[in-house]
């Protein structure tokens, strides 16, 4: 009996107990009962893990150098994208008092590891990672499936960042395939991008919004595809050769959701990400990133040999695997 009423008192004490403003009385003892509480979290580490997660540094706060060696070693073939990520993530996180949330649009063909980028930084930022009750994902087609039900779509996600925000003012927001989604929703999200010190008394500003979509993609592989045929190095592909394609493309593109929207043109994007289109060498990588996850011993051929099988892009060159690493893991389950 006694265990358990301490993990009640612990729990009551981890989340809702003082943050900032902790009037002076009262400081005395709460320093007393912090620092008794730290030597049972110390000795008892294991235990912490029966809490319920918190909106609180120790559950959410950024590990640079995590993210840093994640972005360096399990991504393959995305110089530019690992650059701005990481700026970008820790310049924010950095930040107490940014003025707006920070807005990231990742842009690229399927596989080339937008999906895998946000999971990262999520897992860098919140001790639950994509598990956090503070990071939330959002799918056009599962979540957004019919077209006439528009307005209940948009009530109900203003709602639910408005609540998730309220609740933890470092939320974090996953939207995957922007370019499927109806452009009234993206328009009804639009005001929490903003440089709004507060909304209907809710502040967003330290909120994460990642939005990922295939828009662009075309002209991100055209470049790519140009510093090949040139027989350039692809690390040599900077940032400015695909800005401008990208967001004209994005733009432009009346398929893309954005084109209706005014999130370029009000500048509440923060970064435009590019995702290079993948060569046969980086899916070699990814193989074996794999087998290594599955706790399989890496096996150079075999990873060669699932590479090879692969379809890429354009025929006759073979020059980027057009699903880049997306279907590996059920791949690599057939040749083991
Ligand atoms: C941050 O990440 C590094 C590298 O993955 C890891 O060794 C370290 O323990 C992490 N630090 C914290 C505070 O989680």
């Amino acid at each position: 009996m006694k265990p358990k009423k301490r993990h009640v008192l612990l729990l009551l004490l981890v989340c809702s107990g003082p943050t900032e403003a902790i009037e002076p009385i009262s400081t005395s003892i709460a320093v007393g009962m912090a620092v008794a509480l730290t030597g049972f979290l110390a000795s008892y580490q294991n235990i912490l893990n029966y809490f319920h997660e918190c909106c609180r540094p120790e559950w959410i706060s950024l590990n640079r150098t995590g993210l840093q060696r994640d972005l360096k070693t399990k991504l393959f073939g995305q110089h530019i994208a690992s650059r701005i990520v990481l700026k970008a993530v820790s310049g924010f996180m950095a930040n107490k008092n940014p003025k707006k949330p920070l807005v990231l649009s990742l842009h690229g063909w399927t596989g080339t590891g937008k999906n895998f980028v946000s999971q990262l930084i999520a897992e860098n930022i919140y001790k639950k990672g994509m598990d956090s009750s503070f990071v939330h994902f959002f799918t056009a087609q599962h979540h957004f499936p019919n077209s006439n039900q528009i307005e209940t779509y948009k009530s109900q996600l203003k709602r639910w960042i408005k609540g998730s925000v309220t609740n933890c003012a470092r939320s974090m927001f996953i939207f995957d395939e922007m370019d499927k989604m109806h452009p009234g929703l993206i328009d009804s999200i639009k005001p929490f991008l903003d440089y709004y010190e507060k909304l209907d008394g809710v502040s967003y500003q330290k909120a994460i919004f990642i939005f990922l979509s295939n828009a662009g993609g075309e002209s991100i592989i055209e470049t790519a595809l140009n510093f090949w045929r040139a027989g350039r190095d692809r690390e040599e592909i900077e940032l400015k050769d695909l800005e401008t394609a990208l967001s004209l493309s994005v733009f432009n593109n009346k398929k893309s959701g954005f084109w209706h929207t005014s999130l370029i043109d009000k500048h509440l994007v923060d970064f435009f990400v590019p995702f290079l289109p993948l060569e046969y060498r980086h899916v070699v990588q990814c193989v074996l990133a794999e087998m290594k996850a599955k706790n399989l011993k890496p096996k150079k051929s075999v990873a060669e040999q699932v590479a090879r099988d692969l379809v890429y892009s354009p025929k006759s060159e073979r020059a980027f695997a057009v699903k880049g690493c997306k279907t590996i893991g059920s791949k690599l389950d057939y040749y083991m």
